[in-house]
């Protein structure tokens, strides 16, 4: 998912250990993939249309799932290597939030509560939990099925037996009123149309308000197709309010058939070919911590660590942020940059690299508020001669899914690696 965190991943990577699918060496590691499902999604599509998605296109893949919704925009690139000659780079940063069809499912049971009240329902849900369950999917299944144009005036929705008699005996005013309002009947729940619309309509509103969001972060860039994926887009009453809203922004809205298995089948493909991605825009700034000279007038005394304590003839700075690659920059597949860290004491024998993002593309200290520590990587540098001349190289690899980080330590030649994510978080 796109919106998982660094924790998030890395639990699902002891998972996969625990599960043995892997061992738990360094090199076993590099067995286990990560695919981010917006690609996936993406990959899947464009392979599925093939000729309709010529060089230059601009999709846009929408994913309904059922806790988020998932916009990303990516652009049909010509490429010579790889297994195939087309590959796609993201063009925005993609964007997304909670606004999947659970959303729905909360909405039915607040309307729910106000029928028959809070109270008979958690009695219900305590005392036959099985039927409770029942009742659940049989919602799920009227919603899956909801269609305005085809589902009538109004739907029936069935209370059940073991709920009929709880109501009956405890709480018989519900039931009386739920009669009342219903021609007599108080054996199934009367849902008209409009109700339906209204259930759903909070969670569509969100799904349009996100999608108009990735419209704008898209400026005056064009989107040609966009691809509605995800379990959730099966339903009829989002789609015709996604052709309302955006019929006349792109071309051609396009419904995969069976938009529930994009995700596995495009990771499948990615997995095959991962240059099928060619170049993702960072939805985080990443970056490390380093002591450069002090700023006076810029930089609080707190962070300074006064020349005295070095071999230094300048004051220096802690915590200051060193910027890696900024929020909403784009950043090829195969992209490596390179820093030079050098020690601040000359008989210094191992230096602490701190790696960190922030949602914000302007942070000057490690220490914000806003910034998360992502990984640490010890160098170890044995041989002081050379002291302050001394230098480790540190290489980052944007590579995959995740940033690679290797250190070398230049006047032993030994190598340290990590490996931090390249998250996809908001
Ligand atoms: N016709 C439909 N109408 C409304 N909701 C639907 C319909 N068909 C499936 N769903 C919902 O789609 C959800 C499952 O979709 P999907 O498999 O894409 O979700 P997911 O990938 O597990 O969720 P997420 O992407 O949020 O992690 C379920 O909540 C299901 O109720
Ligand atoms: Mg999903």
């Amino acid at each position: 998912p796109a919106i998982w965190k660094d924790e998030d991943k890395d639990l699902m990577r002891r998972a996969a250990v625990k599960a043995g699918l892997i061992g738990d060496s360094e090199e076993e590691s590099e067995r286990l993939f990560l695919v981010l499902e917006p690609e996936a999604a993406a990959i899947f599509c464009q392979e599925i249309d093939k000729n309709t998605l010529t060089i230059g296109t601009h999709l846009m893949i929408v994913d309904c799932g059922g806790g988020t919704v998932d916009i990303t925009v990516h652009k049909v690139v010509q490429v010579r290597d790889g297994l195939k000659d087309v590959a796609l780079d993201e063009i925005v940063t993609g964007t997304g939030g909670a606004f999947g069809s659970t959303y729905v499912d909360d909405s039915f049971l607040d309307y729910l509560a106000d029928k028959l009240t809070e109270k008979a329902i958690e009695q219900f849900q305590e005392k036959e939990p099985l039927d409770y369950l029942k009742m659940i999917e049989e919602w799920e299944r009227t919603k899956c099925a909801f269609d305005p144009e085809k589902s009538g005036d109004i739907i029936y929705f069935p209370l059940g037996v073991k709920f009929y008699n709880l109501l009956k005996n405890n709480y018989p005013q519900v039931l009386k009123k739920l009669a009342d309002e219903q021609n007599g009947d108080d054996t199934d729940i009367y849902i008209s149309c409009e109700t339906m619309e209204g259930i759903f309509k909070p969670t569509l509103d969100g799904i349009v308000q996100k999608v108009k969001e990735q419209f704008q972060e898209l400026d005056n860039q064009s989107c040609d197709v966009m691809f509605l994926v995800g379990g959730f887009s099966t339903s009829p009453v989002l789609r015709k309010r996604m052709e309302q809203e955006f019929g006349n922004k792109v071309q051609n809205i396009v419904m995969p058939p069976r938009p529930g298995l994009a995700i596995l089948g495009g990771a499948a493909s990615f997995g095959v070919n991962p240059s099928a991605i060619r170049a993702r825009c960072s939805r985080l700034t990443y970056g490390f911590s380093y002591t450069p000279e002090f700023e006076e007038g810029v930089d609080p005394e707190s962070k300074r660590i006064p020349a005295k304590y070095l071999e230094n003839s300048e004051d220096l700075c802690l915590d200051r942020f060193g910027y890696l690659v900024k929020k909403g920059k784009r950043v090829p597949t195969d992209a490596e940059i390179t820093q030079i860290f050098v020690p601040v004491l000359s008989n210094q024998k191992g230096m602490d690299l701190e790696f960190f993002s922030t949602p914000r593309t302007d942070v000057r200290y490690t220490d914000d508020p806003s910034v998360t520590k992502l990984g640490e990587l010890r160098v170890e540098m044995p041989f002081t001669q050379g002291g302050l001349n001394r230098k480790v190289e540190v290489t980052f690899y944007f590579g995959q899914t995740e940033i690679k980080v290797h250190a070398k330590d230049m006047t032993s030649g030994e190598d340290f690696k990590t490996a931090i994510r390249f998250n996809s978080g908001y």
